[in-house]
């Protein structure tokens, strides 16, 4: 463990320091990220942005437990983990909600997971239908919803697992740009209601700065840190701040940095 980052490290909910992936496969070795320092603190909003494939979900992956890293450590909560399984709250890239269940039953498969008894499950998501949205609809199959109802009941099969960190790979990803406002807005409410630690994983630099205390910009791959902004913006926040200083400022200071990115950098192809 390095002196440097020691305080940080045993005050923050989620710390990384010199993580570096590899993938290998078929004897060939693709460099995915590399000596990526991190940080969350308590109820923060993190936000992660960079190119398409230089490591925003596999760098959620390592968080979670999903992938193990090629070198440098994690702690959760200041403990060193390896394979942290079952320890965050995740709502993958992809909703991953499955047809042939209802809204009210895949939202409750994070808990089924745990071993939560049913009834308690059930009363617990039946609870939170309508400040996700979805009441009245419990009962409907995923086909049945629109592309915002289907990200909210993934979101709250993130939440019900009742975990104080939520990774959320680009939550609103799929949606116009209305929706996505709403979704926003709605999302800090829901912050604000249950203050947990978030990683959120976006393209969007706009929304990257609306929701977030801090962002990290990353290179193309393999994925480094090249840029940690703090924005310090007030809470509560509407959509108003994105046409006022100093929101204009970050928003080009972040996309200058990621003009830099998409044609400074040459992507490490395989090796
Ligand atoms: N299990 C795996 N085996 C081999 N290569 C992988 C694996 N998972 C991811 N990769 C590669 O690692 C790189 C980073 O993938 P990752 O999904 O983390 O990118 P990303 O930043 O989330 O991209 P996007 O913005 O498109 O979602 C890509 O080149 C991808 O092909
Ligand atoms: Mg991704």
């Amino acid at each position: 463990m390095t002196t440097a980052t020691d305080d940080r490290i045993a005050s923050a909910k989620i710390a990384l320091h010199g993580i570096s992936k590899e993938f290998v496969y078929k004897g060939r070795t693709l460099p995915v990220l590399e000596s990526v320092d991190f940080y969350a603190q308590e109820g923060e909003v993190v936000s992660v942005i960079g190119p398409s494939g230089c490591g925003k979900s596999t760098l959620l992956n390592i968080i979670a437990g999903l992938e193990e890293p090629s070198g440098g450590t994690l702690w959760l909560n200041g403990v060193e983990a390896r394979r942290p399984l079952g320890q965050v709250g995740y709502m993958h890239q992809k909703d991953l909600l499955l047809p042939w269940r209802t809204v009210l039953d895949n939202t409750l498969l994070g808990l089924e997971v745990q071993g939560i008894a049913k009834v308690k499950a059930r009363s617990r998501a039946l609870e939170l239908m309508e400040r996700f949205g979805l009441k009245g609809f419990e009962r409907e199959y995923p086909y049945a919803l629109s592309g915002g109802m289907r990200q909210r009941a993934a979101f709250l099969r993130a939440v019900l697992t009742g975990k104080d960190v939520l990774l959320l790979d680009e939550p609103f990803g799929a949606l116009d740009a209305l929706t996505r406002a709403q979704m926003q807005e709605w999302l800090l409410e829901l912050w604000s209601a249950f203050r947990k630690t978030i990683v959120l994983v976006t393209h969007d630099v706009e929304e990257a700065l609306f929701l977030s205390d801090r962002v990290y910009l990353f290179s193309a791959r393999p994925g480094r840190v090249r840029l940690m902004l703090a924005v310090d913006l007030p809470r509560p926040r509407t959509h108003l701040v994105v046409t006022q200083e100093p929101f204009i400022t970050y928003k080009a200071q972040l996309l200058a940095a990621l003009g830099k990115e998409s044609t400074g950098v040459q992507e490490e192809p395989w090796r």
